[in-house]
């Protein structure tokens, strides 16, 4: 079940041309089964619709301060209330810099004053608005006051500028929010996950790869930093931003996973391996480009090392955890691969035309153990990493028992 479920959540949505994404964070929102109810700024309404946002929270969106419809004339005590946390994506400079100085001009502003929720900013402006002193003296001030600040990320903007200042995009900011409510269940404990795809080199400019985007790698040492792990993340490429409190190694090809796993290893309570691991690697990496002179053209290729099965025969072991990704009979196939590795636990998804795991923000699970399967079923990579790092430390803390 989501963290967020039942949760009263109110989506403050300030002028800026991100904006548009707010549509989008709401209904994952309400897709995780929060009530959301939307609270725009009059510059907000310029960006987008209160009719869009009306139609994706299933709600009326309110923005009048003075509003005799609510409850008393008061919406602003009203609604800080009902709130079990504010979130205001995008927040421009300006509003960062109204609640930096404690100024509460409009509904929004005002219900952030008045609340005691917890408050979440995901700010979004011009890099050179954002990197001013002004902006990070009232950004310091609002971290200081106990309030949330998500991202901006660095990267294009709608202004042509490159730089810091875009928002996080809806499914990081969820993230972020589910990692928030999380448990603490791994404190403590030494945590290594490798993600992503690794890269096989053929030439200086050509590889072997796969699908794997790296999200459910990615979403797992964020739910598992978040329960209070020490966590070392080894990466293959991808284009994510590394979760934060995580210890990142980046690495392009399996032998070189291999061996920054065999450095991160020891000592580590907790083994799991997400990512997507070439089982082959062309046996000769050229040094210049490999020209198309020839009709045919014959790849030798030798067989990667297997991390995983290398954790699990370690002394001391790590409670070790595999992942499957299988196109037929996926549960059968699992069973197998977990006995064969050595693992305690192996997680299973079937690649299919109904779910598609690579690249998606959605999955579906089984965990598999010596004697039981649990479905954790279809949702959120982030809703799903999060149950299965419960899972996982539960399991890990049954077999640790003294
Ligand atoms: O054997 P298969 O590739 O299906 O197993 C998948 C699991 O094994 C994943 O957890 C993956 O991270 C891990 N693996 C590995 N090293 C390899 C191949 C797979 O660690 N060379």
């Amino acid at each position: 079940m989501s963290l967020l479920r039942d949760q009263h959540i109110i989506l403050g949505i300030t002028g800026g041309i991100a904006a548009y994404k707010a549509a989008e964070l709401a209904r994952r929102l309400k897709d995780e089964g929060a009530l959301v109810q939307v609270v725009m700024t009059d510059a907000a309404k310029s960006f987008i619709s209160p009719l869009t946002m009306q139609a994706v929270s299933g709600r009326a969106v309110r923005d009048t301060l003075l509003d005799p419809a609510a409850e008393a004339g008061m919406g602003h005590i009203e609604l800080g209330r009902w709130a079990d946390l504010v979130l205001v994506a995008p927040t421009s400079a300006d509003f960062i810099a109204k609640l930096a100085n404690g100024m509460a001009s409009d509904l929004l502003s005002t219900v952030c004053l008045a609340t005691s929720a917890p408050v979440f900013l995901a700010p979004a402006m011009n890099q050179a608005m954002w990197q001013k002193p002004a902006t990070q003296r009232n950004v310091t001030t609002l971290q200081a006051d106990g309030i949330m600040i998500l991202g901006p990320t660095i990267g294009d903007q709608a202004c042509g500028d490159v730089g810091p200042g875009r928002m996080m995009e809806p499914h990081d900011i969820l993230n972020a929010l589910l990692a928030q409510t999380a448990s603490g269940s791994m404190q403590g404990l030494n945590v290594v996950i490798t993600a992503g795809p690794t890269w096989e080199a053929l030439d200086p400019v050509r590889g072997l790869s796969n699908h794997s985007s790296g999200k459910m790698g990615y979403a797992v040492a964020s739910a598992a930093a978040a329960a209070g792990a020490n966590v070392h993340l080894i990466s293959g490429p991808t284009a994510l931003t590394p979760p934060k409190r995580v210890r990142l190694s980046s690495v392009r090809s399996a032998e070189e996973m291999f061996e920054a796993v065999q450095t991160a290893h020891s000592p580590c309570d907790i083994f799991i391996g997400v990512a997507a691991v070439a089982d082959y690697r062309p046996q000769t990496v050229q040094t210049s480009k490999i020209k198309k002179n020839d009709d045919r053209l014959t790849l030798e290729l030798v067989k990667n090392p297997d991390i995983l099965s290398w954790v699990a025969t370690q002394s001391p072991r790590p409670f070790t955890v595999g992942f499957a990704a299988e196109t037929d009979q996926p549960i059968e196939h699992a069973r197998n691969k977990r006995r064969n590795k050595g693992l305690d636990l192996i997680a299973v998804n079937q690649v299919g035309e109904a779910l598609n795991p690579f690249g998606s923000d959605e999955n579906q699970l089984v965990l598999i153990g010596q004697n039981e399967e649990i479905d954790l079923g279809r949702k959120s990579k982030a809703q799903l990493a999060i149950d299965l790092i419960e899972t996982i430390a539960k399991k890990y803390h049954e077999q640790h028992k003294t």
